[in-house]
């Protein structure tokens, strides 16, 4: 199983990222699968413009999504680390969801999330929109707090609790991706 942690979040201020590597770091001590830390500021995929929706072409303009597919295509299945703006997701991951359709069919997700209101908004958005291009979210969550879990709103001190979510999300998504595998 090879399981991408995608980050939510393209901002260059973004708390985002130490909350993908902390994942990372826990994920890492497994041997039931391979984790990789998958950023999508790496892309610098432009805003959507692409002329017909992927769920009818896999064929896209936008030289930036040839290798973003390629990467989701080869992932079985997905932690989403995200961002609440708005009560939703941000426009960044959104967009990046967007681009493609097959490469997210028939995987599993789980999400990890983090706000002043938990990220339990955004994720809630997020399991409609994945729902759309087939991808299935685990019921358990790691949802943190802005206010607790960073100092200053900034810096990442997560709870020591956390991580024992973060293992039974890791055992869930595993689980869903290996039962997912055997329908592609
Ligand atoms: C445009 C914007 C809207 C936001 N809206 C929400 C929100 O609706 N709910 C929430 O819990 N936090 C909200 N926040 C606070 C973010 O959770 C916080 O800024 C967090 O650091 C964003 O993640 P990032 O730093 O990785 O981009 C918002 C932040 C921004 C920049």
């Amino acid at each position: 199983m090879k399981i991408g942690i995608i980050t939510g979040s393209t901002r260059d201020s973004r708390v985002n990222l130490q909350v993908a590597e902390w994942v990372k770091s826990i994920a890492e001590k497994r041997t039931d699968a391979d984790f990789e830390l998958v950023d999508i500021k790496d892309y610098n995929l432009p805003k959507f413009n692409e002329p017909i929706t992927a769920i009818m072409i896999r064929d896209y303009q936008a030289s930036e999504a040839k290798p973003w597919s390629d990467k989701i295509d080869s992932l079985d299945g997905f932690i989403f680390v995200l961002a609440e703006y708005n009560k939703g997701i941000t426009s960044g991951l959104k967009d990046a969801i967007d681009y493609l359709y097959q490469e997210w069919n028939n995987k599993a997700a789980g999400i990890v999330s983090y706000g002043s209101t938990l990220g339990v908004s955004a994720a809630n958005d997020l399991r409609l929109i994945l729902s759309v291009p087939k991808v299935a979210t685990v019921g358990t969550q790691v949802a943190m707090n802005l206010f607790t879990d960073f100092q200053d709103m900034s810096k990442f001190n997560p709870a020591p609790f956390h991580q024992k979510t973060v293992i039974k999300l890791l055992d869930e998504v595993i689980a869903w991706s290996t039962a997912l595998k055997t329908i592609r």
